[in-house]
């Protein structure tokens, strides 16, 4: 019954967490290309100060938007504020992966060929540790980058490193699906934390100086503009993290570490390269496309990483397998009637083959996922496995966790 009402708090929120996120970087990306393609002609009856309009056509009528990076003489009407949508992402979020992965660190979260963790607690909780840690680490980077003047191109390096150096650390501590996860959580935490902590109480200080009439302090808002500008990196990177959970030859994948960057940096690249070319048909900002040549390069790089080896035919890795660990012939037998049509050397759905003892080694957690905690595999139960089988799996899996 507790895994029957998690399925149904996983569903919801995940529903939530894809909305919300959607309406946040939506209007993220929304506001990125407006900046991109103001025109300081496009903002009729301008007062001083007004950095630019821009026209567009949509929803059966034009809309005339101008920004202002001084007091605009007056606010008429209801001044609309865009928050809610991260914090929103962010809460659904982080709920979503306590549901999952902290709640069942021991099925999600821990790979014991990877650490061994005392307790799921403490695996637990030192996601938590991630999270806040590369806050605290990535804030304290962009101030004293502000401090000593540093170029944005230098403070986006070391952002970067302390990323690759994060994500290779969670890469020696959890299974294979959480390490990207978390990789990707850390960054978005710290894009939500970008919003409550430094982009809205910028923007309020903006607005208070309006109300009282006095002269806007330019400081909060150049510092808004700087996060606002990681926070539009970060978004491809993360979003692939967030998918990566239903793609397990990444995530189960020997090289991971490597994918991960490889992917994460694509897709930092070919963002950097849109961004550039919004105002590039206005004659402003370039078309560099060699930046998104690099993105394409760095995935095909990931396809050849991430190739698999040819395997012979026929049971394989057997040799390679200590006898203590090797699967007992009862589930060999399950896979052979219940996994094989679909993981055989015929047919390899989402490329994962488990015809010999040491694919079921290698892809012992998301078996045990599959079949003992989801039960969403053999798909649709079309084998008509029975719960003792179930019980077989799930008795083997604890058998190799205790080993090892
Ligand atoms: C009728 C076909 C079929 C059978 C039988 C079947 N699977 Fe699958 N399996 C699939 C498909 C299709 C997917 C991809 C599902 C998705 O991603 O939505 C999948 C995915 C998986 C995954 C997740 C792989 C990943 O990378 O996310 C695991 C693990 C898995 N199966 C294990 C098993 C095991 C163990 C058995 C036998 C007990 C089994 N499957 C039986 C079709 C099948």
């Amino acid at each position: 019954m507790e895994s029957y009402f998690l399925d149904w708090a996983n569903l919801l929120l995940r529903w939530l967490h894809v909305i919300t996120a959607v309406a946040w970087i939506g209007a993220s990306f929304y506001f990125v290309f407006l900046d991109s393609n103001l025109e300081p002609d496009a903002a009729p009856n301008q007062g001083t100060g007004g950095a630019g309009g821009i026209w567009s056509v949509h929803g059966g009528g034009f809309y005339n938007a101008r920004k202002w990076m001084q007091s605009p003489p007056g606010v008429a009407g209801h001044l609309h504020w865009f928050y809610w949508e991260s914090y929103a992402t962010w809460i659904s979020g982080f709920l979503l992966l306590a549901v999952s992965y902290l709640w069942h660190a021991q099925a999600y979260l821990i790979d014991p060929r990877v650490f061994a963790w005392q307790s799921p607690g403490l695996a637990a909780a030192s996601v938590v540790g991630f999270l806040v840690g590369f806050w605290l680490l990535y804030d304290q980077i962009c101030r004293i980058g502000r401090r000593l003047a540093l170029n944005e191109r230098a403070i986006g390096l070391l952002i970067a490193l302390v990323v690759v150096g994060l994500a290779y650390w969670t890469s020696q501590l959890f299974s294979g699906r959480a390490a990207f996860l978390i990789t990707g959580a850390m960054m978005a935490t710290a894009m939500s934390a970008n919003v409550l902590f430094w982009i809205i109480p910028g923007q309020r200080k903006m607005v208070a100086a309006m109300r009282a009439g006095q002269p806007m302090d330019p400081e909060p808002g150049l510092i808004g503009k700087q996060r606002s500008i990681h926070n539009t990196y970060f978004t491809l990177p993360v979003i692939l993290t967030m998918l990566s959970n239903h793609y397990g030859f990444l995530t189960q994948h020997d090289h991971r570490f490597s994918l991960l960057v490889l992917l994460m940096a694509a897709g930092a690249a070919i963002r950097v390269y849109f961004v550039q070319r919004h105002a590039w048909h206005r004659g402003r900002g370039g078309n560099p496309i060699w930046v998104a040549a690099v993105g394409a390069t760095l995935i095909l790089v990931a396809v050849v990483v991430a190739m698999p080896k040819r395997q012979p035919t026929g049971q394989t890795g057997a040799q390679g397998t200590s006898s203590v660990t090797a699967p007992p012939s009862a589930i060999m037998t399950i896979a052979q009637q219940h996994c094989l049509q679909c993981h055989g050397p015929a047919v390899q759905m989402k490329g994962l083959r488990l015809d010999s003892p040491q694919a079921w080694l290698d892809h012992a957690g998301g078996i045990h996922q599959q079949v003992v905690i989801s039960q969403a595999m053999p798909m649709g139960n079309s084998t008509g496995m029975t719960a003792q089988e179930r019980q077989i799996v799930a008795s083997w899996f604890k058998s190799i966790e205790q080993i090892k």
